[in-house]
């Protein structure tokens, strides 16, 4: 019997990259997934190959609170409840802050942040009127822990990401829902298919203590664990799963080394 076996999760951003290992895991480890995005040809595609006794999809912005709240009515509906949350959808609008359009700064906050805070909000109001425990995820990035340049609103995004995690997790401590964030490093996803170019696939790695860019499973087996019994004690609490690279900066410093 698998762990999450009686679960179900929804996922944003689910058609794709980390959000889409995440669902089929989820679903191999015995829960049911709700995949929503705004991409229906991959999100359909997904659902079909996991198994629609297991798995829906739902045409899901999440910048609409209607459409979230559609969300949570849709996993109550075909699988009897809903139990844990990715927040994984992003759209990345990317320049220099000084050049950077209001219509692109408001692309990334209003799907990476209001997203985030929208769709938790609606999971976290019918888990607190069902009084059912819970568990929600949010993707931080080490872009928001160090300023990412060229990124337009990533990094203020990403920082904010982890904010909203710890806020939620502090004041849904009460209702036995914890919320947690994940500081993802350089992972191999559509978002970052830059990775196919060897160059930049090698210079990442060599620069990443464990020695190898990311790859989603990396990230759904942390949000797994996040969302498990396992984390029963963890809330409001982001956990670097990058490789090691944001702590190694002291690794690149010029100069003398301690042979
Ligand atoms: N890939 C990485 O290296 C990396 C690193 C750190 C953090 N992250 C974070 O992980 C998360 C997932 O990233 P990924 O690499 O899997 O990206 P991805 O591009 O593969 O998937 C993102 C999904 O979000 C969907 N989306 C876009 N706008 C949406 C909207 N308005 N409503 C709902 N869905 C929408 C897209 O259609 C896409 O399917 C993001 O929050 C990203 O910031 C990724």
């Amino acid at each position: 019997m698998g762990r999450f076996e009686g679960k179900v999760c929804i996922v944003t951003g689910g058609a794709s990259g980390i959000g889409a290992k995440t669902a089929e895991m989820f679903v191999e480890q015995g829960g049911c997934v709700v995949v929503t995005d705004v991409n229906d040809a991959a999100g359909e595609k997904l659902v079909g190959d996991i198994g629609a006794s297991k798995a829906a999809y739902l045409h899901l912005d999440v910048t609409d609170p209607d459409a979230c709240q559609a969300g949570v009515d849709l996993a109550v509906e075909k699988f009897g409840s809903v139990d844990y949350l990715l927040n994984s959808a992003v759209k990345m609008a990317p320049g220099m802050l000084k050049d950077l359009s209001l219509a692109d700064w408001n692309t990334m906050v209003n799907i990476g942040l209001t997203g985030s805070f929208l769709m938790t909000q609606a999971v976290g109001n019918w888990l607190i009127e069902n009084e059912r425990p819970g568990s929600v995820v949010m993707m931080s990035s080490i872009g928001g822990r160090q300023p990412y340049g060229m990124s337009g609103a990533y990094s203020t995004v990403k920082a904010a990401v982890k904010m909203l995690a710890d806020h939620f997790g502090i004041e849904w401590g009460g209702y036995n829902i914890r919320v947690n964030s994940i500081v993802a490093g350089h992972i191999e996803t559509p978002l970052t298919a830059y990775l196919k170019d060897p160059e930049i696939k090698r210079g990442r790695s060599e620069v990443t203590p464990l020695g190898r860019v990311g790859q989603p499973v990396d990230i759904a087996n942390a949000v797994l664990f996040l969302f498990s019994d396992e984390a029963d004690y963890v809330t409001a609490t982001a956990l670097n799963v990058d490789g090691g690279i944001t702590r190694s900066v002291m690794n690149h410093m010029p100069g003398r080394k301690w042979s």
